[in-house]
């Protein structure tokens, strides 16, 4: 979604708690796609995969999607 002009990926977890990162891998830029059946952030580029947190679980990414407010 798009917050102020910035995309968010934004999950609700089973509690019904919102989750809201940067949609915005943090290797190169492309944009994160949500993967239901693993519940991760996956980036179509080169394969980065981040949990609803946004930390990372496969790279080439190093840093963590960052963490956003809604
Ligand atoms: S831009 Fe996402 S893995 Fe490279």
């Amino acid at each position: 979604m798009r917050v102020a002009g910035e995309r968010r990926a934004v999950h609700r977890d089973e509690a019904g708690q919102l989750h809201a990162v940067s949609a915005r891998c943090t290797h190169l830029g492309c944009l994160v796609a949500f993967n239901r059946a693993e519940r991760a952030w996956e980036c179509p580029c080169h394969g980065s995969r981040f949990d609803v947190e946004g930390k990372v679980i496969q790279g080439p990414a190093q840093q963590p999607l960052e963490r956003k407010e809604l």
